[in-house]
């Protein structure tokens, strides 16, 4: 469904990616995982179109992603669903509001028929009959699935999850693996997964990317991944602190940032 070949994307002079090469395929779960700035979120960023590469291919479907007219952008990111890092549920509105947001903003749909859509939606994710509470009002795992279902409101041909688990305890995370897991079962949805979390990120997979310092170090099925003979695979899959991935990617000095040397981040007076 999507094909990246050597994307890369750079902020300033730093490379959050370098020549990653990824395929997405239609139906299936496919989980990038990593460790914290690894570039994951990026790349995420990149194949939803929310920001063109520096260099590099995005096909999605054949089509050109990175070079076609905005207008056409606009409407494929209309098939696409996102669910952030943070829920970014809009805090004004209430649970039923924000599920209907972009059916109130992309179509003329009667209220009647939106109403009907809303409480499929509410029902898929375990919260019909909580229409009424505002964001402030749900815990952490009821905003992730009000997310998840504002993000399914437009039945979307793909869905695109940032850290889904992250800051749950291990029941709603368990509940909210298991409706990604659902999602591409039973309704045939394509889903994208970015997540440091290895148990739940294997768990989903039909397809594990795994990334290191912006570079694809690994992929394959779970399987492949668990039984994976690179040291920086195994350390990364039992969380070792020791291996070759460092504790500290500081590329500066330490004895010149302690002495202040320009150009390092000075304590505040
Ligand atoms: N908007 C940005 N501006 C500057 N640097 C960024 C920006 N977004 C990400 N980065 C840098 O790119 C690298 C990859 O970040 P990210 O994709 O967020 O990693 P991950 O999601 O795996 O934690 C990091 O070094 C991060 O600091
Ligand atoms: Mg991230």
């Amino acid at each position: 469904m999507i094909h990246c070949k050597s994307l890369c994307k750079k902020y300033g002079s730093v490379p959050a990616l370098d020549r990653v090469d990824i395929h997405v395929r239609e139906h299936k779960t496919t989980v990038i995982m990593g460790g914290s700035g690894s570039g994951k979120t990026t790349l995420l960023r990149l194949i939803a179109g929310l920001e063109p590469p520096t260099s590099g291919e995005i096909r999605y479907k054949e089509e050109d992603f990175v070079h076609m007219p905005r207008k056409r952008l606009y409407e494929l990111r209309e098939s696409m669903g996102m669910v952030f890092q943070y829920s970014a549920l809009l805090n004004s509105l209430n649970v039923y509001n924000n599920v209907a947001f972009t059916l109130h903003e992309h179509t003329d749909l009667d209220e009647e028929v939106i109403r009907t859509i809303v409480t499929m939606k509410l029902e898929q994710v375990g919260l019909r009959g909580m229409e009424h509470l505002m964001p402030s009002e749900l815990s952490g795992g009821m905003a992730k699935r009000v997310a998840l279902a504002r993000a399914i409101a437009m039945d979307p041909a793909i869905v695109f999850f940032d850290e889904p688990t992250s800051g749950l305890d291990p029941i709603s995370a368990g509940v909210i693996t298991s409706l990604i897991h659902n999602l591409t079962e039973k309704t045939h949805h394509t889903s994208v997964v970015v997540t440091h979390d290895v148990d739940a990120g294997l768990s989903i997979a039909d397809h594990v990317v795994l990334l290191w310092q912006g570079c694809v170090i690994a992929e394959g099925t779970a399987d492949d991944i668990r039984h994976s003979a690179d040291a920086r695979v195994k350390q990364f899959i039992e969380g070792s602190p020791d291996g070759p991935i460092p504790f500290s990617r500081s590329t500066t000095s330490y004895v010149e940032d302690l002495m202040h040397k320009p150009g390092t981040v000075r304590l505040a007076q």
